[in-house]
């Protein structure tokens, strides 16, 4: 494996068994690309591809296993993938009750919907810039805020899972920036989105039920992969395919002073 047959364009979307990963995947199949799902559970994914060649008739849909919570799982899948990739999809999200942490004592919401994005355009972003123009989508959210630089992992305040996922979105949003600036000159466009409000295990643990569809919600994410009218623009937030100023990536010393703080985990975890 993979997977990726050379001539197809090939896309990677993380989280690709959850209600809008696997819609998105569903949808750049349709779209005629070969799709790989980045997920963790074997039973999940082998569903998940089958439902989705059988939607599409593409049968270029695999899928690899990966804890995107680890940047050690990552780092493996890293290895084992060949062949090309443009685009990647950061979308896998996690919104436990508990606070809870990795093997390796990071916070799980932060590592997975903050760490496991920088740590994945980190890892690929070789093959991005190989087979640009690439783009990048992080799957953020209208419901964004509170980051506290020097608590990101919730070990002087209360934890609540609402808490910690609206920080998380808003690093996914300023992340966006700081890469967009850093990967533009190898033409790797990188923007975020709100998806939609959708029915799944990471809004009903927050409380939220969803009046979209799973289909709805990843209109927005594959338009910013797939339209012409966007293959030039990187570092911009979007809701319902329109591009919304995001005050998150204005404070350029503080977007600068995350993007340090995740390098560290990495330079830390390769200890
Ligand atoms: N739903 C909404 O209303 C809404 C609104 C705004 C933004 N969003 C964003 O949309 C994205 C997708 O959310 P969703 O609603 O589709 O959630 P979901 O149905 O709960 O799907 C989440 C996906 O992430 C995967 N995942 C979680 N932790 C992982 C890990 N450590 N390694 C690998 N995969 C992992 C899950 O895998 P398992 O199935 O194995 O757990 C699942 O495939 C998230 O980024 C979320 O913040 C959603």
């Amino acid at each position: 494996m993979p997977i990726s047959d050379s001539s197809f364009k090939s896309a990677a979307v993380t989280g690709g068994t959850g209600a809008i990963g696997k819609a998105i995947s569903r949808q750049l199949a349709s779209n005629g690309y070969s799709v790989t799902l980045f997920s963790r559970d074997e039973k999940k994914s082998q569903k998940s591809v089958k439902d989705i060649v059988s939607a599409t008739g593409n049968e270029q849909v695999d899928y690899q296993l990966v804890d995107l919570s680890r940047l050690v799982s990552i780092q493996d899948l890293r290895c084992r993938w060949s062949g090309r990739l443009d685009i990647l999809i950061n979308n896998a999200g996690i919104t436990p009750k508990e606070r809870k942490e990795t093997p390796e004592g990071i916070e799980l919401q932060f590592a997975t919907n903050v760490l496991g994005y920088f740590w994945m355009i980190q890892e690929f972003k070789d093959l991005l810039i190989e087979f640009s123009p690439s783009r990048i989508i992080n799957v953020a959210s209208y419901w964004a805020g509170g980051l506290d630089l020097n608590d990101l992992e919730f070990e002087q305040r209360p934890y609540s899972n609402g808490a910690a996922y609206r920080q998380s979105k808003q690093a996914d949003r300023m992340l966006t920036v700081a890469f967009a600036d850093r990967l533009k000159q190898d033409n790797v466009m990188v923007n975020a989105c709100h998806p939609g409000d959708v029915n799944s295990t990471l809004s009903n643990n927050l409380g939220f039920g969803g009046h979209q569809t799973p289909d709805q919600g990843a209109e927005t994410p594959v338009w910013l992969a797939t339209s012409p009218a966007v293959k030039n623009v990187t570092g911009q937030y979007f809701e319902r395919k329109q591009q919304v100023h995001c005050p998150y990536g204005d404070d350029k010393q503080k977007v600068e002073s995350l993007f340090q703080i995740c390098s560290q985990y990495a330079d830390e975890a390769d200890i």
